[in-house]
Formats: C-alpha cells, structure tokens, sequence
C-alpha cells in the first residue's frame, strides 16, 4: 500500500535525502524560472505560502532542476524536515549532522561548540566542502529569531551549496540586511488547476466530472484540487486544510475581523478605505502580511479565493453581516467619490447591504442612485438584488421597483 504523503515525507527524512517531484507537478513555470535565474547569483531561497499551496512540491521540483545544472550534478540534495516539536539545538544537531559538519569536527567526541555563530561556521564550512542543494521544510516551526539568524548566517557565509526554505511564516531576513530570492506562492492559475486534474484522474484511472466545481471548490490550491479529485482516507485530508483553518482560528481576533472584512470585499480594497470603516488596521495588517494571507500591492489589498473561502467558512453570520456593512460603506464612499467606476460601485453597495440584511437601505439607496446605475447601462447587474428586495419588503419593494420599469422587468 503507498505510504501517506506525510509519512513517504517523514521516511525520505530520516534517510536525509530528498524526494523527486510528484510526477503530476503542474504549473509554476513563472515561478521556477525565476529561481533558475537567480541560482547562479543567489545562496538562500525562500518560498512562502499557505498551507497546502504547493511549497513543499515546488522546492522538490527546483531542487530537481537544479541538479541538471552544469556544475551541480554531483551537489548532494539534503532534506532537513522541521518538526513541531523540534528546539533550535535539536535544529542545529540535524544540520551539522546532514551536512557532515560533525565529521569535519576535530575532535568529533569533545566538547559540542558552544555559541550559535560556531556551530553555524562549522555547517557553513561543511556546505562549502561538499556542495549540497540543502532543503530546509517547515521553518515557520522553529523560533523566528532563531531561524532568521540561522539563515542569515548561511546566506553570508556559504558559497558552495544553495539553501532552500519553505515556510507559512514571513522570515524577517531583512533585518539582517539580508535579501534571499523569496517566492511566495499564490493559488495555481486556471490552467494549471485544470492540468493538475487530468494528470490526476489519468493516474487514478477515472473520468472526473464537474471539473468547473473542483476548480470553484478548490479555489487554485493543489491540496483541495488532490483532496476534491482524490477520495482518501479522512485521516489524510486533515493536513493542510485543517491547519489552515487552525492558523485562522488561532489568530488574535482584530487580525481576524479585519480578514474577514478583506474577504467580503471582491477586488482590491486600499487601507484608507478599510481604516475608515474598520479601525486601525496596521497592527493586524502586518500579521496578515506575515502570514501571507493578504496580498497587499501599492496599498491596495486583495485575498485570495482559497483564504476568502476558509475566513467565510469561519465566521459566524453575525460577523459576515456587520463586514459586509462596512463593505458597503466603502462602496458608498466610491459611489460618492464619483468618476467612471461609480456606478459600479453603487451596485455594489446595494448588493452588500442587502447581504448584510439591511434590505430598507439598500432599496433606499438604489432608488436614490438609479439614475446613475441606469445611466451606465449597469442596472441588470441589480436583478438578483431587486429579487431579493422584492421577497423581503414585499409591499415597499415592488410599488418603487415597478415604477422604475427596470428593463429586466417586463421580461419578468
Ligand atoms: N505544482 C503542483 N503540481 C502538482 N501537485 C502539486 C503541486 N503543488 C502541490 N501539489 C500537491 O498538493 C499537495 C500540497 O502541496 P505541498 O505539500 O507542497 O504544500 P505545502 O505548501 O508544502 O503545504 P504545508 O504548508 O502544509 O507543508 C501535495 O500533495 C502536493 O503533491
Ligand atoms: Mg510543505
């Protein structure tokens, strides 16, 4: 029987060597390019992202390629798989005894170096000796501090090896002065998501059907696609969408409103927008960033669908519904600010408010804003709205929506 994933990992760990990539890797072309340009000129790559977004396949895939580099054939790839449990002395034994550091001891039964700058001068001399494409998996388990000064030491010091770390938590290497090749990995895009089911249902030897819903379901993140594709056992589903979950859960509630007002946002927000209407938000921001829940680019901010779904899957009712009244104060504020997206904007507002059950707002505010929705040739974007209003202010609703004779409605 095949192992789980997570044990075929652990097994790989113990013999210290490192796995080749599934041989349904998808996608990442971007990706890998990038880190095949920088090989040459860079010692420490970092790659970022969610649980379950593809860290782990993608740093096996570029170790791969590399090794078919001129020069790195014979570069010896050295799995270090973090534990949850594992101390920063445990660390530093398994990385001086992988990278043969502890042969190269002098006196290999005398006292251990005592400072972590030597025991790191000793593996950095052993990377060095021996050239290794060294992997370190899971480094958002051990201290941040820790593992920033471990890293920044091996990206100073190594010359002859190159050093690959995955982690769900931002190492702040920028502290040092330091700046590794960092990728951070976003879901896969359309066509690869795709891919990856073909590939998948080919080796399982079965038709996938509704491959439209996966996708929906999956949201562009490589574990879901596996989990909505393959039908294993409950045991090994826990992974990476449990975990993802319990990161959520377990972040300090401010970080998590302000999460999930991202989440009922589509599009981008800015952060002015969201402090006008939720607070002081650069406290939470920069936990959000850290944890790469957040895509944040020229202070406009977006979340990816994967996350979106697992914030909304979180949150209770009450606390979709008062974001999503601060999502239409945003909106209004567009509608307010005027220029070519105000009418869409509008739209949007009345769609939040009658999500967020303010449904006398919303029809309140459409019938102020028609002429501008109507006038942009926008308003059968309202249909669903209107529905919804009609339903829930039966007598008010339909006397003013009739008297629009919206153009959807005589078709109605
Ligand atoms: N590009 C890809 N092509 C095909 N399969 C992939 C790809 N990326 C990831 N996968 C598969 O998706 C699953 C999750 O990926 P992976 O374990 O690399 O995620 P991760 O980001 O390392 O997660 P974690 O933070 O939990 O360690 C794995 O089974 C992996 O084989
Ligand atoms: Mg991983």
């Amino acid at each position: 029987m095949a192992l789980p994933r997570e044990d075929y990992r652990r097994r790989f760990d113990e013999s210290s060597s490192c796995p080749r990539s599934t041989l349904s890797f998808v996608g990442r072309d971007a990706e890998l390019a990038r880190i095949a340009e920088l090989f040459d000129e860079d010692v420490l790559f970092l790659i970022y992202g969610v649980a379950g977004i593809g860290k782990t396949e993608l740093a096996y895939r570029a170790l791969e390629l590399a090794r078919t580099r001129p020069g790195w054939s014979r570069a010896v790839p050295t799995l270090i798989q973090v534990q949850p449990d594992m101390t920063v002395p445990h660390l530093l034994a398994v990385l001086r005894q992988r990278t043969g550091a502890d042969a190269a001891r002098p006196d290999p039964l005398g006292a251990r170096s005592s400072s972590l700058a030597e025991e790191l001068d000793a593996v950095s001399r052993a990377l060095d000796a021996q050239p290794r494409l060294l992997f370190l998996d899971d480094v958002h388990l051990i201290d941040p501090a820790a593992m920033t000064r471990i890293l920044g030491h091996l990206a100073r010091c190594v010359r002859a090896s190159r050093v690959f770390a995955a982690s769900r938590l931002e190492v702040p290497l920028a502290s040092l002065g330091i700046t590794p090749v960092i990728t951070r990995l976003a879901p896969l895009d359309d066509r690869a998501a795709r891919d990856m089911i073909t590939h998948l249902g080919r080796r399982l030897g079965i038709a996938v059907s509704d491959v439209t819903g996966i996708l929906q379901r999956a949201g562009g993140s490589p574990f879901f696609l596996q989990r909505e594709v393959v039908s294993s056992p409950a045991d090994e589903l826990q992974t990476a969408a449990d975990r993802l979950i319990a990161t959520l859960a377990a972040l300090p509630e401010p970080a998590r409103r302000l999460l999930l007002h991202v989440a009922v946002v589509p599009g981008r927000v800015s952060v002015s927008e969201l402090e006008l209407v939720a607070g002081a938000a650069s406290g939470p921001l920069a936990i959000l960033a850290r944890h790469f829940f957040l895509d944040a680019a020229n202070g406009a901010i977006a979340i990816h669908d994967l996350i979106r779904e697992a914030v909304l899957r979180l949150a209770t009712p009450s606390e979709i519904q008062s974001a999503r009244k601060a999502a239409a104060e945003v909106f209004v504020r567009r509608t307010d600010a005027g220029g070519p997206e105000a009418p869409l904007a509008a739209v949007e507002a009345a769609r939040q408010l009658c999500a967020a059950g303010d449904h006398a707002a919303s029809l309140a505010f459409i019938t102020e804003r028609y002429r501008l929705i109507s006038g942009a040739g926008v308003d059968h974007l309202l249909r669903d709205t209107l529905d919804e209003l009609r339903a829930a202010l039966p007598g008010q609703a339909t006397r003013s929506i009739c008297s629009w004779r919206a153009p959807w409605s005589g078709a109605a």
